[in-house]
């Protein structure tokens, strides 16, 4: 659905981004309510940017815009705000397309990870492995040196961690927030 406003909608469209950044809520929200239950209302971005920013932003959005895209991005952002910054720092490295939180995939779970009581896991990281964990076929665990901060390195250590005990998880609800 592309954004066809005319001036009428157009004049209302600037004080909804303005209200809705700044105050959102689960009556205002258009999106559907699968989206809504899984995702959660977006935080509020009080603090992060003025209404004056907020008039521009929206109406570089009615623009340039498709109004699906515009809602899609939302609530992918909203949703990669609200996880825990270790989860944050997993998606964007691509630990995923090798692991899961509960299950095993090409290496083993983080949750396994975390119930093994592994002290290396820092180092891990940072220089790889590659037979240790005897069902994973040999893989190799890539080294990640230079890629993360000595602070990424621990937050990441921690949130691993923190899985050992969690049931079943969803990427987006993980308990245990950091
Ligand atoms: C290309 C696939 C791949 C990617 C990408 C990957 N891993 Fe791994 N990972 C593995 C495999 C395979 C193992 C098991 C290695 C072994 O048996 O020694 C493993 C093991 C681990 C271990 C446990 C090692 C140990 O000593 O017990 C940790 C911790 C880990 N990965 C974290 C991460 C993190 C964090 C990322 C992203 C920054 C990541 N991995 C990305 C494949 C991958």
């Amino acid at each position: 659905m592309k954004i066809t406003m005319d001036d009428e909608k157009f004049s209302e469209f600037i004080p909804f981004v303005q209200d809705y950044v700044l105050e959102p809520s689960k009556e205002k929200s258009y999106c559907d309510e699968e989206s809504l239950k899984t995702y959660g209302i977006m935080p509020s971005q009080k603090g992060n940017v003025t209404k004056d920013e907020l008039k521009a932003i929206a109406e570089y959005i009615y623009d340039f815009y498709d109004q699906e895209v515009y809602l899609k991005e939302m609530q992918e952002k909203s949703a990669f705000d609200a996880l825990p910054k270790g989860e944050q720092l997993v998606l964007k490295a691509g630990c995923y397309n090798c692991h899961d939180t509960v299950k095993n995939k090409v290496g083993p779970s983080f949750k396994g990870i975390a119930q093994s009581k592994n002290k290396e896991i820092i180092s891990v990281i940072q220089n790889g492995s590659q037979g240790k964990w005897k069902k994973f076929h040999n893989m190799m665990m890539p080294p990640f040196k230079d890629k993360f901060s000595k602070e990424e390195l621990e937050i990441l250590e921690k949130w691993i961690n923190s899985l050992a005990t969690i049931e079943e998880i969803k990427p987006w609800s993980v308990k245990n927030a950091i």
